[in-house]
């Protein structure tokens, strides 16, 4: 094995990819929501279409869709080997262990929130991504071009109680799943210090609520509103 594979196959070396992954998917967040916000134009979807056309033809977002995907793979992939590494490590839990009073929920539910999350964004990809590339969306003009029409997709689904019940419940995850794993990025990479970490905690938090509650307010606005 050589230096590299030793360093990224290490307990540290995994937590420092899971941190960069991580914060990496966190600045894809914050792209993908500005993007959705287009949804909520009033112009029957022409902005959000142009866009969506716009992030499907360029070759640098193209581009990109396979870093994304990549900092996906390598995410989950850590985290189940750092799961599997844990619990060899210790089979049998401290008899007098009692990890509520010194840990909070969301740390030691990362892998639960993780998987919520993951199940959601197979069943998201496969309804918005997918069709995409397929071309079984219908056709819109827009200002005398031909465009696909992803608006109309994101509107039927969100019409659907089941889909609004699931983007809910998977934000409120995925807000859980930030809010620990923002600041623990931090402290995994070294970059800690007692003057700046609290800004960082609160940073996380806010960060963690404000992007979850943006992305849950769009099915909801489209089951109520519209
Ligand atoms: C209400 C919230 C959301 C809406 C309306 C939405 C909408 C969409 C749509 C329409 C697409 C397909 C094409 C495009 O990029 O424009 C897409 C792709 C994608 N979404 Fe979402 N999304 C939402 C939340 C999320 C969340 C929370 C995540 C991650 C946890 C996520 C991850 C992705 C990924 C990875 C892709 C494929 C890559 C890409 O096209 O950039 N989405 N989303």
């Amino acid at each position: 094995m050589n230096w590299f594979t030793k360093t990224f196959s290490s307990t540290i070396g995994r937590k420092i990819i899971m941190s960069i992954t991580g914060l990496f998917l966190c600045s894809f967040l914050v792209v993908h929501l500005i993007g959705n916000l287009q949804l909520f134009k009033d112009d029957g979807g022409a902005a959000f279409n142009i866009y969506s056309h716009f992030m499907g033809t360029n070759p640098v977002i193209r581009t990109m869709e396979f870093v994304l995907l990549a900092g996906f793979v390598f995410h989950i992939w850590d985290a189940i080997a750092l799961t599997r590494r844990n619990k060899a490590a210790r089979p049998v839990g401290y008899a007098n262990s009692h990890p509520e009073q010194n840990s909070n929920w969301s740390s030691r539910n990362m892998g639960l929130l993780g998987t919520v999350i993951l199940v959601f964004l197979i069943i998201h990809l496969y309804n918005f991504f997918i069709p995409t590339k397929t071309g079984e969306l219908g056709p819109v003009m827009i200002d005398g071009m031909e465009y696909d029409n992803l608006y109309v997709k994101v509107v039927e689904a969100f019409q659907n109680p089941l889909y609004v019940a699931l983007y809910v419940i998977s934000m409120i995850a995925l807000a859980f799943h930030l809010i620990h794993g923002f600041q623990s990025a931090f402290q995994s990479l070294g970059l800690t210090h007692k003057k700046y970490t609290p800004f960082i905690q609160k940073f996380g938090v806010a960060f963690s609520v404000l992007v979850c509650l943006g992305f849950a307010i769009m099915p909801l606005y489209f089951f109520f509103f519209l």
